[in-house]
């Protein structure tokens, strides 16, 4: 006789839609961040309530050697001409790593290095982005649809949002150039 078979957590690739998996749920909204987007007046004059990203994470066990996952839905919008994007964060142990993979919609995954070297990977249905060590990271919507992405990372890594206060090195705004829909400038 066969031994009983778990069915484990399901997610939609299309949609980042988790199934069978208890979640835990985290909203951010514009409220949550102000001096965050490059422009202030127009962050002030959006609604506070308006919701930035939601992360939904299976609630599973913690420790050394144990993994989370979950997804990431970032709204598509812009403050001024300044794209939605992440918090963004280094790992409180800077030593651990993560894996992001593309879902749905279009974006950039922001990356820098402790000593402020900056990078961007393109982030679409498929893409697999291997965030090393001491690395911080942040996901940008460039496009006009939700983008969705599965991070699998240390339960101990932690976050550490406080060493990112004054900014990454880089934002990503819309582009007044025909032939490109984003252009990165040095913050
Ligand atoms: C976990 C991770 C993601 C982010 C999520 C929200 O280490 O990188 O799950 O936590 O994309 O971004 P933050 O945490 O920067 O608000
Ligand atoms: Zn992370």
């Amino acid at each position: 006789m066969n031994p009983d078979v778990i069915l484990p957590p399901q997610v939609a690739w299309a949609s980042g839609v988790f199934a069978n998996a208890p979640l835990i749920r985290k909203t951010t909204r514009l409220a949550d961040l102000p001096d965050f987007f490059s422009d202030n007046n127009a962050w002030r004059g959006c609604d506070p309530q308006q919701r930035l990203y939601d992360v939904e994470t299976i609630d599973s066990p913690s420790g050394e050697g144990a993994l989370y996952v979950g997804v990431t839905h970032l709204y598509a919008g812009k403050i001024g001409d300044e794209f939605f994007m992440t918090r963004g964060h280094f790992h409180q142990r800077r030593e651990q790593g993560e894996v992001y993979f593309g879902l749905c919609g279009r974006g950039l995954l922001l990356l820098q290095t402790a000593s402020g070297e900056a990078r961007l990977e393109r982030v679409k249905p498929g893409s697999v982005h291997i965030i090393p060590s001491f690395t911080a990271h942040r996901l940008i919507n460039t496009g006009d649809e939700t983008l969705s992405a599965l991070a699998v990372w240390p339960s101990v890594a932690g976050h550490d949002y406080a060493a990112l206060a004054g900014g990454f090195a880089l934002r990503v705004f819309a582009s007044d150039h025909h032939l490109q829909e984003w252009e990165a400038r040095n913050d």
